[in-house]
């Protein structure tokens, strides 16, 4: 039998406050995330606007508090003025991020609108295209989308018939610029000098705004460490915020690595944290710039990369729609572990994306929609993440992995509520054994388990799918007790858990 994983709680160790926006998702104009996903005129669940009834009520199930838009790659070739006015007269152009069609039947008025029926705790982050434009279209935006009234562009904006601003406050100044395959793709110096000049534009209309300069697309990149250190040394005093994005799948085989996933992203946001205090060190700087991590998911890059090649401009493609697993969906909740763990400064987190592509939704068109295993640990997390994260320092037993060495089998974080109730997340990255779990729980005033909900499955490779979508769900955890000041459960093999004190 495998030794208990232990760690121990206290009021007075701490992490830092819940960012809301740490539960942020993702709509890009790629394959179907918007169109036939979000938005499908004569669905029989649509609204008058054409958005899906059945997939707002998902993602407001899913609980998303901010959702970036609209690219991803596809902003580095973005008008924005196409995207507004009646639709009827709007243009179709070539996105050539994703060699598709872009038909801008869905564009800015109709993504507020969709915010807005998500719910009121759900805010715009909104990217300006740095890639093929500059300064001049990001100000004509924002006077468009957040200035009253008199002027040209917030006339037109009421023309349109939007007469209240959108009052969008979070803004990324582009996309993965360093990326080589990013449309205008630009050097550390070229970006951190464009990026200064946006933002110190843009804090000119109006100096609250909160932007986010890009950062590298992933840690594995050549420029990693330098890029944010040259971008930062331009644009430290004029911005928020710095951008991470990060991907995992399981390669050759290696799913020991895979389930591990999560010791990269927490080295990356420290590394990304040292290169930010680093500059602000430089510059003699009280203020400490936060992360977004705002592209994060698992997606099966690499099948995408070595796909046959498919016709040139199709119009909403099937593109990126993994179907996730049990074990995917494990590696998720172990990577909202890891934000969860940096929340002091991780203020900001996507998950990549929304609906269909790399998503924890699926829809067919004029069909239903559904629940992949991904979504379960999102969901659980929005909900009961919310508040102060405590110190969590296990010791565990480990276990071998060929990319990390040996790796904890315990991932664990625990948050504590406004009303004192304490939430554990944990996962047991054991394919074999189930693993016992005893945290001490000293001073929270904690004397009863409301529940444990665990998803793990006999089968790794369990998926929902349009056929069985209700095949993976979580389910209850008998016999997790806490019995003088200590909580004893079991983690089953391969798990994520949730398990709620008060
Ligand atoms: O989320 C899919 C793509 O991944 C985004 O368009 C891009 O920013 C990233 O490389």
């Amino acid at each position: 039998m495998t030794r208990p994983a232990r760690f121990t709680l206290h009021p007075d160790f701490t992490v830092g406050d819940v960012d809301p926006r740490l539960f942020g998702s993702f709509v890009e104009h790629l394959g179907r995330c918007v169109y036939t996903g979000i938005h499908e005129p004569g669905h029989p669940t649509a609204d008058e606007a054409g958005l899906r009834g059945d997939v707002l009520d998902l993602i407001r199930e899913l609980g998303v508090t901010t959702v970036r838009y609209p690219g991803g790659n596809f902003v580095s070739g973005y008008k924005w003025e196409d995207s507004v006015g009646p639709v009827g007269e709007r243009p179709r152009r070539l996105d050539l991020a994703w060699r598709s069609t872009e038909s801008n039947r869905f564009g800015l008025s109709e993504y507020i609108a969709f915010l807005k029926q998500i719910g009121p705790q759900t805010e715009p982050m909104m990217a300006v295209n740095l890639g093929t434009r500059g300064v001049a279209e990001a100000l004509e935006l924002q006077e468009y989308a957040n200035h009253p009234a008199g002027t040209a562009l917030s006339d037109l904006r009421a023309a349109h018939g939007d007469k209240e601003p959108f009052g969008i406050r979070l803004w990324c100044l582009g996309n993965e610029m360093d990326g080589p395959w990013q449309t205008g793709h630009k050097t550390a110096e070229e970006y951190g000098r464009l990026a200064a000049e946006t933002a110190r534009a843009m804090r000119q209309i109006d100096p609250s705004v909160q932007l986010v300069a890009c950062g590298s697309s992933h840690r594995a990149m050549d420029t990693f460490g330098a890029w944010e250190a040259t971008v930062l040394a331009e644009a430290y005093d004029l911005v928020d915020h710095v951008s991470l994005h990060a991907y995992y799948e399981e390669i050759d085989g290696d799913r020991d690595s895979f389930l591990a996933s999560a010791v990269d992203m927490e080295s990356f946001i420290e590394d990304v944290v040292a290169t930010c205090d680093h500059v602000g060190a430089r510059l003699k700087s009280k203020k400490r710039i936060h992360l977004s991590f705002d592209e994060w998911n698992v997606w099966y890059m690499s099948a995408f990369q070595a796909r046959p090649a498919a016709p040139d401009w199709p119009e909403a493609p099937r593109l990126l729609e993994d179907n996730y697993s049990v074990t995917d969906a494990v590696v998720v909740g172990s990577l909202l572990i890891a934000l969860l763990r940096h929340a002091d400064r991780v203020a900001v987190a996507c998950l990549a994306q929304l609906v269909n592509v790399i998503a924890p939704i699926l829809t067919e068109p004029g069909g239903p929609a559904w629940r992949q295993t991904t979504f379960f640990p999102f969901a659980q997390a929005s909900r009961h993440g919310r508040g102060r994260v405590l110190d969590v320092r296990v010791d565990s037993p480990t276990y071998a992995t060929p990319k990390y060495g040996e790796v904890p089998l315990l991932h664990a974080t625990a948050v504590r509520a406004a009303d004192g109730t304490v939430t554990v997340f944990a996962v047991n990255r054991s394919r074999r054994d189930s693993l016992p779990l005893e945290v001490t729980v000293a001073g929270l005033g904690l004397t009863s388990v409301v529940e444990h909900s665990a998803l793990a499955d006999t089968d790794p490779e369990a998926r929902n799918t349009r056929e069985d979508p209700e095949r993976v769900a979580p389910h209850a955890v008998a016999d997790t007790s806490l019995r003088d000041g200590v909580l004893h459960a079991d983690l089953e093999p391969l798990s994520w858990n949730v398990i709620r004190l008060s």
